[in-house]
């Protein structure tokens, strides 16, 4: 599908927002999708006179929130992301044929198979009717946005990152944000876990540049397709084939032997020098927090190509919910058969988008032996990028569905048991904060497969009540708030203002056992106890199950923010706000059409 066929279908059911006002790609662009993207029914957002801070006019318009609501995803899809999920199982599980009637239908299936490889042409595609080489390349010439207000310059947050393998046996197609350094360099931010920083490691080992292309727009599941979590060694561009039941149409570009999307609205084209290393970030990211500055490759650049009238996309990461809320949505549906070839007693499973994809899973199985779950845990620690899931729990085949978050809590409270919660380390995501260390942390996982715990006696206060308890236990607490006291294990949400390790108010906390079962602490600053919402955002990005969660006589969990006090010598990073005054001139100027309890919702100043 092309983009601008894209937009015309979005345009036709009303959700494509046209903005002729002239706005800055410094946070004043990047603001209004953030706000849109969380709606109930965002908008697509086209962005007509994109400026400079010094009012400076683009040629070039901004496209934004592609992924705009489930069901503009689906129509990027072409259909819904379970019934892609129902072809591959249906590849995955491909019998000899009986009858006639089968015959002709894995016929079909096989005859299918031959578009998932891509077509690669040495002709010229539409994404190089314009050329810009040597002097004339200049990135501050194409509208690339600074997302936030304390990110270190302008990112691509869209691209689709090209590679190839040394060897020249593999290719890879990665969504890797980029730092503009300079007119013609970029800094590529892949992390250490991902394919283009292996392919990365081979070329540092041959001291050898790599070529690098970056392609931007074009049909917009080229981009998803960049995200998708495909193991080393596939080419993402084989599951588009297979979505789209034709073939992806690659052009050669100029100055390297890789290959770009024909159709393309952007490629800039370039080699990395393994030698040249330049500081990144700091960039408001996709938990919410900014990440901090770290060394990573310069990409310099050799070609920029176009289309004529090319659209720049980009997106906008930052608290939940979005637009990778829509993509994460159906790479969790696109791979349920995929996981379940190493898991097969895995029904389905479930990552809510406030726990930002890994940070928490839940997991419908089918148990046949005693640690079976565990057995799955380790699975899913064990597999890609499923290894950076931080906290998992396991549910059996007769609870309630997995996005019913009510029931599904209350179920899982109501059997979750000491005995039952496996803590352990592994490998985390590079972005992490919470861990102790760099790329490695504590793992949660939960069995609550089994029966339902026996009646327990607990007596459960008023909030007031038990919050002068707390209080009268130590005088740091400030506020508290129950959850779920119908259950077996209410949760009990503690907001303190944080002067020593949290472990000695946990201490305190025993004595209260009668009253509360599982206590949370959180900081005083930016949370408020009565938005769970971002509450589970918080604490699930916060905890390292290694360190932050005690199981004693109750259990408690420091989602606080840590320091040398807790023994964490990291620098704990802030979260992202959207800036005041560019959202008071957005209200003047008319274009932001929520209220303050929706920016105070999500927290987005
Ligand atoms: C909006 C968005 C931005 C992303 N930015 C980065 C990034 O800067 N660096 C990175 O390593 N992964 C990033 N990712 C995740 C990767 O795209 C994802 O892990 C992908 O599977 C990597 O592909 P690979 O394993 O082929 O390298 C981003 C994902 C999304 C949805």
């Amino acid at each position: 599908m092309k983009l601008k066929e894209y937009l015309e279908r979005a345009h036709s059911i009303g959700r494509l927002k046209v903005i002729e006002e002239p706005l800055d790609v410094e946070l004043e662009i990047p603001h209004l999708a953030y706000i849109e993207i969380k709606k109930e029914k965002p908008n697509v957002l086209l962005f007509k006179n994109p400026v400079d801070s010094y009012g400076r006019r683009y040629d070039i318009p901004v496209v934004m929130n592609l992924f705009a609501g489930f069901d503009l995803t689906e129509t990027i899809f072409g259909k819904h992301p379970d019934r892609i999920s129902q072809e591959i199982e249906e590849i995955l599980h491909m019998k000899p044929p009986q009858k006639i009637t089968d015959k002709l239908g894995t016929l079909k299936m096989l005859f299918e198979l031959k578009n998932v490889f891509p077509k690669r042409s040495n002709k010229k595609g539409s994404c190089q009717e314009i050329i810009i080489k040597g002097n004339d390349i200049d990135l501050y010439k194409i509208p690339i946005l600074k997302t936030w207000p304390k990110d270190a310059g302008r990112f691509i947050t869209a691209g689709q990152i090209y590679t190839r393998s040394l060897d020249g046996n593999m290719d890879n197609l990665g969504m890797y944000r980029l730092q503009i350094l300079d007119k013609d360099k970029l800094i590529m931010h892949w992390q250490i876990h991902k394919d283009g920083n292996h392919f990365f490691h081979d070329y540092r080992r041959a001291k050898k540049k790599m070529p690098v292309a970056i392609a931007i727009g074009g049909d917009p599941l080229y981009t998803w397709c960049g995200q998708a979590p495909l193991p080393y060694g596939i080419f993402e561009l084989l599951l588009y084939g297979f979505i789209r039941k034709k073939p992806a149409k690659l052009v050669k570009c100029l100055t390297n032997d890789l290959y770009v999307p024909k159709d393309a609205d952007i490629v800039i084209e370039g080699e990395v020098d393994p030698e040249e290393f330049a500081p990144e970030g700091p960039f408001g990211d996709h938990t919410g927090y900014y990440t901090p500055v770290e060394n990573f490759p310069v990409l310099r650049v050799k070609a920029i190509t176009m289309k004529k009238n090319p659209l720049y996309y980009a997106t906008v990461v930052g608290k939940p919910p979005c637009e990778d809320k829509y993509m994460g949505w159906a790479t969790e549906r696109i791979f349920l058969p995929l996981l379940r070839t190493t898991t097969p007693d895995l029904i389905d499973y479930h990552m809510p988008e406030n726990g930002v994809f890994h940070n928490l899973i839940l997991a419908k199985i089918k148990p046949i032996y005693k640690g079976h779950a565990k057995q799955i845990m380790h699975a899913f620690w064990g597999v890609g990028q499923m290894s950076f899931v931080k906290h998992a729990f396991f549910v059996n085949e007769d609870a309630p569905s997995l996005t019913d978050y009510e029931n599904i809590t209350r179920y899982i409270l109501n059997r979750l048991k000491p005995e039952n919660i496996l803590i352990t380390e592994g490998i985390v995501d590079q972005l992490d904060h919470s861990s102790y260390e760099e790329l490695v942390g504590g793992k949660l996982g939960v069995d609550c497969t089994g029966d339902e715990i026996e009646d327990r006696e607990l007596d459960i206060l008023s909030d007031k009540e038990l919050e002068d308890k707390v209080k009268s236990l130590d005088d740091l607490v400030v506020e508290l708030k129950q959850y779920f006291t119908d259950t077996k294990n209410p949760i009990t949400v503690i907001k303190v203002r944080k002067n020593k390790s949290m472990y000695e108010v946990f201490k305190k906390l025993k004595n209260l056992k009668n009253h509360l079962k599982i206590a949370i602490f959180v900081d005083e600053e930016h949370n408020d106890l009565n938005n769970p919402y971002m509450l589970v955002w918080r604490i699930t990005n916060n905890i390292d199950a290694l360190h932050d969660i005690w199981i004693e006589e109750i259990i408690g969990i420091d989602a606080t923010a840590k320091s040398e006090i807790d023994g964490y010598k990291r620098k704990w990073p802030e979260d992202v706000f959207c800036d005041e005054k560019t959202i008071e001139k957005l209200k003047k100027e008319g274009l932001i059409d929520v209220n303050d309890d929706f920016l105070k919702k999500f927290q987005i100043i």
